[in-house]
């Protein structure tokens, strides 16, 4: 397929993307405008991603929304963070359950206001038969948090060491049926997971764009496509041999 004009092997689409949504303070900044018209201006390339996600045979998108860490942000700034996603229920899940999209929240619920819990509550109930993309929204999550959290549960039914595998862990994370992320974007020029799903990231291809999220279009997503399209994953396995080395042998 091709998407704003760059040409993608259909066969070759990442099928778990997870997203690094940054950048939204720092487009504001340069524009003179407050840091809740960044986050404003990032929920609305958050919506054309959504539109263009339905389009490509991309399955599951992990999106990173709120950090344990962004607690440290003003109470402003948090307030105005929640409110959008109080807006983001109201104006956008009714086309999510239109496309049949499966929504699913991957973090802590504890320390998020209330009724924030019932909203995703309510979208993974709602959806939960949905067998359209998967869209998962990681909010007061990080990838510490949920390997701690995996533990405690081990813990809770009883489990002994000689119980953990890599297996028995995997299988007490959020969102277990999800399995690895195959492509992670980073938007903003920042070059780092920021704690972002530290297990299932073990094998993604990184992509890192200078592009503030606001700006996020179809083209930047395209890019990074084309770029893991062109990466060659070999999880621990010796590579393809190159052409030149062929010739030698
Ligand atoms: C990402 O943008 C959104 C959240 C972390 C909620 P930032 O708010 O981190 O933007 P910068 O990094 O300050 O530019
Ligand atoms: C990561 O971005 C969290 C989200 C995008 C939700 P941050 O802006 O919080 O990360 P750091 O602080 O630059 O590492
Ligand atoms: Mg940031």
């Amino acid at each position: 397929m091709k998407i704003a004009g760059i040409d993608l092997a259909d066969d070759k689409f990442p099928q778990h993307v997870g997203i690094i949504m940054d950048g939204n303070g720092r487009w504001a900044s340069e524009r003179g405008y407050s840091r809740q018209r960044g986050h404003n201006a990032g929920m609305q390339a958050l919506k054309d991603f959504l539109n263009l996600l339905e389009k490509t045979p991309v399955h599951i998108a992990t999106l990173f929304c709120f950090s344990k860490e962004n607690w440290k942000r003003s109470q402003d700034e948090l307030d105005g963070l929640f409110q959008l996603l109080r807006q983001f229920y109201r104006s956008e899940f009714p086309t999510l359950k239109k496309r049949k999209v499966h929504v699913l929240h991957s973090g802590d619920y504890a320390g998020l206001p209330p009724d924030v819990v019932r909203i995703f509550e309510t979208m993974q109930k709602e959806t939960r038969d949905n067998k359209g993309k998967v869209l998962n929204l990681a909010m007061n999550y990080s990838g510490r948090d949920e390997l701690m959290r995996a533990a405690r549960r081990l813990l809770l039914q009883g489990g002994s060491p000689e119980d953990i595998n890599e297996e028995v862990l995997a299988a007490l994370l959020d969102h277990p049926e999800l399995g690895d992320i195959d492509l992670v974007i980073r938007t903003s020029g920042e070059q780092r997971l920021s704690n972002f799903s530290l297990w299932q990231s073990a094998y993604a291809e990184l992509y890192f764009t200078n592009i503030y999220w606001p700006d996020f279009s179809d083209k930047d997503f395209a890019e990074a496509i084309l770029a893991y399209q062109g990466r060659e994953r070999r999880f621990g396995a010796a590579g393809e041999p190159r052409e030149s080395e062929m010739l030698r042998a």
